[in-house]
């Protein structure tokens, strides 16, 4: 899969927040989408948000309600991967683990055409581990999008150690093809946004737990003070604790640097199963 016109379907690997938001963008943009994920629950859950969000984009008039109807019929959903084996590019966005990801990429790469291109919309994870456990790493990449997909204008282009510049080529223009702006970055962990982003959450939970003040002042203060559109907790809980811990045990393992030790206080809530608003409860309850 060397040119972008020869990519008519794509694979999307995980129904949580992202794999639902890339693959209602995908489909906007002409694709044929197959969405996959272990769960089922999670993949009617998936087909709700998208078609909720698609709902907004109507009302706001962004989207005909035609555009919406030709949209959702794009989306296969699935629990089989072998029916990635027509995908010609996969976006892998399943949960931020290790573990998960390198076993996924091996079956991906088993199971998908020799000419299928394989991205990961991992937030942390070196793409050059992922594609070194397929006999096609020159046709791995990482694509990170951000959440959520279908408002925010950002992907981050990542190149593995192999990566080719043609395989580049069609991620980039892929991304540009879904109406996003396309930034390239190392392979180093957590890439541009969240080296940058992550730690700042981190510094908020340190604050909080040393009592710096109340975390509804804090997010009031970042929101007022710098004009951000979501505090630090809000975002959070937007984010997903259990992801945002998972990019910052990546950061701290890879680097060996403390400044990027997750706070201990971040840890309790993720162990106490407060994941944020995926699943109700975080900083603050959405109950
Ligand atoms: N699909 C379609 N429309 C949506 C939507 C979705 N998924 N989510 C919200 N909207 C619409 C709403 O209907 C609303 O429309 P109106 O303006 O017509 O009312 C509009 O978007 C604004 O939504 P809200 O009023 O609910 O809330 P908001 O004003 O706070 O905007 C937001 C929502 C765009 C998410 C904004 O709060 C924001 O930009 N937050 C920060 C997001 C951010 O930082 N993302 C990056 C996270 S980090 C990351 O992604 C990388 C990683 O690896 C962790
Ligand atoms: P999520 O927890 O909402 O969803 C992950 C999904 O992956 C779940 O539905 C789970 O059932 C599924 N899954 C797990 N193992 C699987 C497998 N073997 N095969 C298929 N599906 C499997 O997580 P998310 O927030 O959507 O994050 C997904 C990826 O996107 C992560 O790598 C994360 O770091 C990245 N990311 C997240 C954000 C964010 O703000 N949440 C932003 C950018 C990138």
């Amino acid at each position: 899969m060397a040119r972008l016109k020869d990519l008519k379907t794509v694979g999307v690997a995980g129904s949580g927040l992202m794999g639902s938001g890339i693959a209602q963008v995908a489909a906007m943009s002409g694709y044929e989408v197959l969405l996959l994920d272990v769960s089922k629950a999670q993949l009617e859950k998936a087909v709700s948000s998208m078609t909720s969000s698609l709902e907004k984009l109507v009302q706001k008039e962004k989207i005909s309600e035609n555009q919406k109807t030709e949209t959702l019929k794009r989306i296969k959903i699935t629990t089989d991967m072998k029916t990635f084996s027509t995908a010609d590019l996969v976006v892998e966005a399943a949960t931020e683990n290790p573990k998960v990801k390198l076993e996924l990429f091996r079956q991906l790469d088993q199971i998908c055409g020799a000419r299928t291109i394989l991205v990961s919309n991992t937030s942390s994870i070196p793409i050059t581990r992922l594609a070194a456990v397929t006999a096609r790493p020159d046709k791995v990449a990482g694509m990170h999008f951000m959440n959520p997909v279908p408002l925010m204008k950002l992907v981050e282009g990542i190149r593995g150690f192999k990566t080719s510049d043609a395989t580049f080529e069609v991620v980039r223009k892929f991304a540009e093809s879904m109406g996003k702006t396309f930034i390239e970055s190392k392979d180093s962990p957590a890439f541009v946004v969240n080296r940058i982003l992550v730690p700042m959450l981190n510094e908020a939970v340190f604050a909080l737990q040393e009592g710096l003040a109340t975390q509804e002042d804090m997010d009031t203060a970042m929101k007022l003070g710098c004009n951000f559109p979501m505090g630090p907790f809000e975002l959070l809980d937007y984010v997903g604790l259990d992801t945002a811990l998972a990019i910052m045990e990546v950061m701290h393992q890879e680097t060996g640097d403390s400044k990027y030790r997750p706070c201990t206080l971040l840890r309790k809530y993720v162990e106490a199963g407060h994941y944020g608003r995926k699943n109700g409860k975080g900083f603050y309850d959405y109950t």
